[in-house]
């Protein structure tokens, strides 16, 4: 392992006024996002659809530091033949790959999950590599609520997220470290803050134990913030005081960045959150957006799947990459909103 280089690629992922898209959707999960805009989801359409993002020049090359893609699509090619890496890093982002394998039950615990994907993973990593991956992702997923989680869920979560860390360093491979803890309960934010910060406590331990060098990973948590059930809505400054204190308390400073997820938050709310989080300043770290559905909910509807709606679709990936870069910055306000697609 060059800890050098990976620190580098680390540093290039979270570099301030740009932020990581998440486009590593499993073929469920697109399926999912296409049926509500009427698209079916075929290879092809899969390729289009991701293709029309990494071609938003204007996006790509201002704000997107980083694309996480999902297997299918590493190895794809653009309708013009040039493999969709390529369009990637000409445009100055990194290419990076979801190595996960989902979830499965977890055994005596009933309605937990555990992520897999360990078995082969030292034999995937090299391969991903050769073509041009320089970080990877793995999520781990808690849920609140009706005694969850256990501390069978934590830990073998935490052990897996690390042991998945450790390969990848090895690999030359900048890993992004991603326990999250859904905000699918009716749970307040304080319950989210509790809970989180055991999973983070956790997950440095382990990442501890598995020896990994925290200079080369990127961390992507979820904010400190209300269940989407919850009646007690928090304030913007709150999910951000409150996230940034749970931070503080949880990451060692020689983590170069944090990267947010978006969870389910609306597009607006999670620039707004990250926004705040980086007008509050004087951190050990950069608080960037690693962001999935608050990025590319609005390109979807643009685009419907069809081709004469390929450029309003580009319009609305890079105002939402804008808005995400600006918060990266602490720079956003809320007016320049009414400039979208
Ligand atoms: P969301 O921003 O839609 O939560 O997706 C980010 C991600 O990569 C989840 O693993």
């Amino acid at each position: 392992m060059n800890l050098a280089d990976l620190n580098k690629i680390a540093e290039a992922m979270v570099m301030p006024g740009k932020g990581i898209l998440a486009a590593d959707e499993s073929s469920g999960t697109i399926k999912k996002r296409f049926d509500a805009i009427g698209v079916e989801s075929t290879e092809d359409n899969r390729r289009d659809y991701r293709e029309l993002m990494f071609r938003s020049t204007e996006a790509m090359s201002n704000y997107i530091s980083g694309v996480i893609l999902y297997d299918e699509t590493i190895w794809q090619k653009a309708k013009d033949g040039t493999p969709l890496v390529e369009v990637i890093a000409k445009t100055g982002a990194i290419p990076g790959i979801k190595v996960d394998e989902g979830t499965k039950p977890l055994h005596n615990c009933p309605g937990e999950l555990v992520t897999i994907g360990l078995d082969k993973l030292a034999d995937r990593l090299p391969k991903y590599y050769a073509q041009g991956a320089r970080f990877a992702k793995w999520r781990a997923v808690i849920d609140i609520g009706g005694g969850k989680p256990s501390h069978t869920c934590v830990m073998a979560n935490a052990h897996a997220l690390a042991r998945y860390a450790a390969l990848c360093q090895e690999a030359q491979i900048v890993p992004i470290v991603e326990p999250e803890v859904l905000m699918d309960g009716d749970h307040d934010i304080d319950t989210c803050h509790r809970v989180t910060e055991w999973v983070l406590k956790e997950t440095f331990q382990q990442l501890y134990y598995q020896k990994v060098a925290l200079e080369g990973i990127v961390l992507k948590p979820n904010m400190a913030i209300a269940g989407k059930k919850s009646a007690k809505r928090a304030s913007v400054q709150d999910v951000a005081e409150k996230t940034v204190r749970l931070l503080k308390n949880c990451v060692p400073a020689a983590v170069p960045g944090i990267a947010f997820l978006s969870g389910g938050q609306s597009d607006e709310e999670a620039t707004a959150h990250l926004d705040a989080m980086n007008k509050i300043g004087g951190l050990p770290w950069k608080l960037t957006f690693s962001y999935g559905r608050a990025l590319q909910a609005a390109p979807q509807k643009a685009w419907s799947g069809k081709a004469e709606n390929v450029a309003a679709a580009q319009r609305a990936f890079a105002h939402r990459a804008m808005m995400n870069g600006l918060a990266s910055l602490g720079q956003w306000k809320q007016d320049l909103e009414k400039k979208a697609a």
